[in-house]
C-alpha cells in the first residue's frame, strides 16, 4: 500500500513538473496545413541585402502579382477569383512562421504554382522577406 502511495506521489509530481506537455500532439488550427513541423520551424539562413530584394521585387512581379497585387493586398489582376489575404494590413500573417511561407512559396497551394524549379533557394526566401515587408508599418500604425 506504502508502494502504490509513492508511485502515485511521483505521478503526480512529475505531471506538475512538466505542465502541458504534449509535444506529439498536432496544433490546434482550423484549417490544419500539411505543412511538416520541421518546415514551418525552418528560419531564413540568408542575409537579406537591398540587392537580393530587388530581385526578388522582380521575380514578385512576373510570378506572383498577378494574383497577390503589386502591393501585395490580394488583388492581381486574376486574384480577385480567390479569398486572398491582404498583406499590406499589419498582422496578416502573424499567424505563420516564415518556414511555412517559405514551403508554400516553394511547393504551391491548391492553385498557387510552386516556385520550387524556378528560383534558387535564396530566391525564394528573399520572397519571404518581401511578402512580409507589404504589412511593415511604415507610416502609421
Ligand atoms: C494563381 C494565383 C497565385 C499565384 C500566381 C501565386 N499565388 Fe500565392 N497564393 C494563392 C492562393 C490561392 C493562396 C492560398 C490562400 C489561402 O489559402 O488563404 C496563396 C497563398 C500564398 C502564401 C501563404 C500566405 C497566404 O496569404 O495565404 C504565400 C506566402 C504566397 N501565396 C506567396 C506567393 C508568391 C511569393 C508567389 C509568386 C512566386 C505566389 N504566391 C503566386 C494564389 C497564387
Amino acid at each position: 500500500m506504502i508502494k502504490l502511495a509513492a508511485l502515485l506521489c511521483a505521478m503526480l509530481l512529475g505531471t506538475a513538473l512538466e505542465p502541458n506537455r504534449t509535444p506529439d500532439l498536432p496544433q490546434a488550427t482550423s484549417a490544419p496545413p500539411p505543412i511538416p513541423p520541421e518546415a514551418i520551424a525552418m528560419t531564413n539562413p540568408f542575409k537579406p541585402n537591398p540587392e537580393a530584394q530587388k530581385h526578388a521585387r522582380q521575380i514578385y512581379g512576373y510570378d506572383c502579382a498577378l494574383c497577390h497585387g503589386e502591393k501585395g493586398d490580394g488583388k492581381g489582376d486574376v486574384g480577385g477569383k480567390y479569398k486572398l489575404r491582404n498583406w499590406t494590413a499589419v498582422d496578416s500573417l502573424k499567424d505563420k512562421t516564415d518556414g511555412e511561407l517559405y514551403y508554400i512559396i516553394k511547393n504551391g497551394n491548391g492553385i498557387m504554382p510552386g516556385e520550387a524549379g524556378r528560383g534558387k533557394d535564396e530566391d525564394l526566401w528573399n520572397l519571404v522577406v518581401l511578402v512580409r515587408s507589404f504589412g511593415k508599418c511604415t507610416v502609421t500604425c
